[in-house]
This record gives structure tokens, C-alpha cells and sequence, in this order.
């Protein structure tokens, strides 16, 4: 953590229209990205085991690999789409043909390899990431976007077609760092004024608490005043929400080597628990009207 407090803290941009130019509405289905200042912190096991949860508790659940670049959802899931994303933005097939069903009951729609050509945010890439949310909504409880890590273009655009950032951060202090840069543009850019914080691979019991605890004292200084006016009274520029820890658990590597779903794999084992719990707070609060 100190490392966020020796960072240097350039003032925050002022206010801009979010990347993309995507307005957020507030009143849009339960779209929740799963994302990550820095890489391989666990978006991808938490996105399928959040899935399988959510769908244990009765949600139509369909999770999208946003994650363009790296998309790794098909190998944790043990999947071989013929069909995948690009397909249905190239019009080669229709979108209920790439929607596959996952070993946890949920619907996914992967992104496979070759879509490098959407690691560049063009206007192309806004219409169809646009034209896609729009059909797929309305058919699900709640979509899950397994986003790519960081502040790019493409990163920030599938942000902003979500209504509730779940953040996945790990007591590194190189994750910190970067889930701080990561919350700073989604409040100075997007006008967030909340975002929810998983803490993964968390050593001790009360990490997930302290480290919530801490970004947020460093956002209210540096953020808060940086935003000014109305927004930062009180100090709050955007408020943290703490959804709960994930530990470090032997079992989540061994579910991954066998291409398995933790929560099918050893469902009673501390992560799968943990993650069990985050999904029941997500249906207590953001999921609240349909479950
Ligand atoms: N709670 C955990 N305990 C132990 N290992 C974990 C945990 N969470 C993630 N990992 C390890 O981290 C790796 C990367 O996770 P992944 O979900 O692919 O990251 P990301 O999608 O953020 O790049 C996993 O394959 C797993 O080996
Ligand atoms: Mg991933």
C-alpha cells in the first residue's frame, strides 16, 4: 500500500466524455463487468464461478469474453467454440448460434483467438460491442463481462456498457496500484460514482476490509479533491464497495489445470465458499429485483 502512497499523484483529468462516447444509464439491465487494473489476478475464475453461482440461484446468466486480446474463457471453461464473437460481428452466423452453454448451467459467448483486430477501439468495434449488448440484455438476468485488464480504449468502452464494476484487486501492491489508476479513470472519465472491489488471493482474514479501507482514503485525497465541486463534499469522490475476499487456495490452480469450474470441482473448498458469498451479496443489493 505504500507503494499507492509513494505514487506520484498527478491531479486527475477533468471530467471527459467516457471513452467510447457510451453515455452510462443508470436505468440499463444488470450489465457487470469483471475487471482489473492489472493482469492475471483471477477476472476470468471469478467471471465462470460468479456465473455458476448466480445460475445455482435460479438467474439466467450469460457471460461475454470482453477480454479481446487474451480471452482465456474457453480454456477454464473447457470449451471449443466453432463459432465464436467474431463470427457474429462478421455476420457469419447468427448470434444464438455462438451462445454455448457452459458446464455450470450458464450461457457464454467466447471471444476465441483472432479477434486481435479488436484490440484497437474503432467505431466498427463500438457499433457491433453496441448492437450486441442491445440484443442480448433483455435476454438474461444479468450479463457478466470478463474484461481485459488496465485503461485502454477497448478496455474502458466494454467498462462502459456496464452498470456495475466489480473490480478484482490481490494484496500486491502492484495490483493496488493499478486497481487505484483503474478506479481513478472510471470516476474522472466515466462519471463512476461507486465501484465494487474483490480482493483475490487475500492471505489473511480482514484484507480484503484493510486494503478497501486504504484505496479509499488515498481516492477521497486525490481523487476527491481533483474532481472538486460537488462530487468531492465529504471528501467521497467515488465510494469503494468491499464484496468480499477470495483466498489464496491450492484448489482454484488445480481446477484450472484440469479445465474444470471450481464450483464443480471442489465446491466446498474456501475459495469456491468465498465466492459463493460474493455472488449471494451481489443478489442481496444489484441483483436484488430479480432474484
Ligand atoms: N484465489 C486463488 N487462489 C489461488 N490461485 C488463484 C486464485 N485466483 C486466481 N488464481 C490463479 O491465477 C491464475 C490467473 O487467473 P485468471 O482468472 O486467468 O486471471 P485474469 O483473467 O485476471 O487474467 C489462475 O489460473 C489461477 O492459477
Ligand atoms: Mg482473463
Amino acid at each position: 500500500m505504500s507503494e499507492i502512497m509513494n505514487t506520484p499523484m498527478t491531479p486527475a483529468a477533468p471530467a471527459a466524455a467516457p471513452a467510447g462516447g457510451v453515455l452510462l444509464q443508470p436505468s440499463r439491465g444488470r450489465v457487470i463487468a469483471i475487471t482489473s487494473g492489472k493482469g492475471g489476478v483471477g477476472k476470468t475464475f471469478l467471471s465462470a464461478n460468479l456465473a455458476a453461482a448466480l445460475t445455482r440461484r435460479g438467474l439466467r446468466v450469460l457471460v461475454l469474453d470482453a477480454d479481446l486480446g487474451l480471452a482465456n474463457l474457453d480454456v477454464v471453461l473447457n470449451l471449443y467454440p466453432k463459432l465464436t464473437l467474431h463470427d457474429v460481428f462478421t455476420g457469419k452466423c447468427a448470434l444464438d448460434d455462438a451462445i454455448l452453454k457452459a458446464p455450470g448451467g450458464f450461457s457464454v459467448l467466447l471471444a476465441g483467438s483472432g479477434m486481435v483486430e479488436y484490440s484497437r477501439l474503432t467505431p466498427e468495434v463500438r457499433d457491433d460491442f453496441l448492437r450486441l449488448m442491445e440484443q442480448v440484455v433483455p435476454r438474461y438476468d444479468v450479463v457478466l463481462l470478463d474484461t481485459g485488464a488496465g485503461i485502454s480504449d477497448v478496455v474502458l468502452f466494454t467498462l462502459s456498457l456496464a452498470s456495475e464494476i466489480l473490480l478484482v484487486a490481490t494484496p500486491e501492491p502492484t495490483s493496488l496500484t493499478d486497481a487505484y489508476a483503474t478506479i481513478k479513470v472510471l470516476a474522472t472519465q466515466q462519471g463512476r460514482q461507486q465501484v465494487r472491489l474483490v480482493v483475490n488471493q487475500a492471505v489473511r482474514p480482514g484484507d480484503g476490509r484493510a486494503i478497501t479501507a486504504q484505496l479509499q482514503a488515498v481516492l477521497n485525497r486525490f481523487v476527491g479533491a481533483a474532481l472538486g465541486g460537488e462530487r468531492s463534499a465529504g471528501g467521497a469522490a467515488v465510494r469503494l464497495i468491499h464484496m468480499g475476499d477470495i483466498p489464496v487456495d491450492k484448489a482454484v490452480k488445480e481446477a484450472v489445470m484440469r479445465r474444470q469450474l471450481l464450483l464443480l470441482h471442489t465446491p466446498g473448498c474456501p475459495a469456491a465458499l468465498a465466492v459463493g458469498q460474493i455472488a449471494g451479496r451481489l443478489v442481496d443489493t444489484v441483483l436484488k429485483a430479480i432474484a
